[in-house]
């Protein structure tokens, strides 16, 4: 197991945010049952644990990893508990990746976990530089960052991509897509408090990015919610 920091970007809000007791309680309800559900109209449950677990490999890396809970719940199914996984976390912050990886360990013991402390969209840690996968996912990620370039980091990640792998994400749109006026007011309010830096999100601009980097690319969008799985990265 390594850690290693990577970026000169200060861990601001997500790392206070990320304390072990808000981690499980509030975050799993209110995020990804709450929110997902009622404002950004796409269900945890239904849509999008299933979507994580469809292309979840044996040799995996989860970017943007909370409190672990996609991958603590892949790793609940049948079949899985009893396969040695082999699994990386990224995330800008030490919290989450300690608490991921003891989620993980408490599904699946005989999994390797090695964490990763770095900024989706600064260059490849050292740490990952000569790894590969066979699944590589995003969830609901890209809308916690700020900056134009953000979708760089699809460019950046694909080299970590086998050949046959699979990368997978989710993320939520800005006030365009919003489906109803509450939505819409509680993404411009997310924005104004700096929980999400999404606004101008839109499908069209993932999809283009998406594109340039993967010869295949599937998007498909519930609610306020992107979802997209792309193959066959196109190398540089
Ligand atoms: C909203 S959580 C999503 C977590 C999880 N994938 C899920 O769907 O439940 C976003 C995570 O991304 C991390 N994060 C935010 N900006 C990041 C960046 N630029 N690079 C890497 N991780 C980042 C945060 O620390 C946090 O753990
Ligand atoms: C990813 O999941 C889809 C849907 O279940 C499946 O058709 C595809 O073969 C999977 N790809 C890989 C590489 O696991
Ligand atoms: C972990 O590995 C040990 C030794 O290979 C094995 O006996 C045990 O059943 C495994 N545990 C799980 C939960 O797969």
């Amino acid at each position: 197991m390594s850690a290693t920091s990577q970026t000169g970007q200060t861990p601001g809000l997500y790392a206070n945010i990320y304390t072990p007791t808000f981690l499980s309680i509030i975050y799993d309800v209110v995020v990804l049952r709450f929110n997902l559900r009622y404002m950004w109209r796409c269900r945890t449950d239904t849509v999008l644990e299933p979507f994580f677990a469809e292309n979840f490999s044996r040799r995996h890396l989860d970017i943007g990893v909370a409190t672990g809970y996609f991958l603590a719940k892949a790793l609940s199914r049948p079949f899985r508990t009893h396969v040695k996984h082999s699994i990386a976390l990224v995330d800008l912050n030490p919290n989450p990746l300690n608490a991921a990886r003891a989620r993980i360990l408490s599904e699946a013991p005989n999994a390797t976990v090695e964490t990763v402390v770095a900024d989706v969209t600064e260059p490849l840690p050292k740490a990952l530089q000569h790894s590969m996968f066979d699944s590589i996912s995003m969830f609901n990620l890209f809308h916690c960052i700020p900056g134009n370039e953000k979708l760089r980091a699809f460019s950046i990640y694909k080299d970590l991509l086998a050949d046959g792998g699979v990368l997978t994400g989710c993320t939520v749109l800005g006030a365009s897509h919003a489906t109803n006026w509450f939505n819409y007011l509680y993404v411009k309010l997310y924005n104004r408090l700096g929980i999400f830096h999404n606004l101008d999100d839109k499908r069209e601009d993932y999809e283009r990015v998406l594109k340039e980097n993967f010869e295949e690319v599937e998007t498909t969008l519930v609610g306020m919610t992107l979802l997209f799985r792309v193959t066959k990265p196109l190398r540089s």
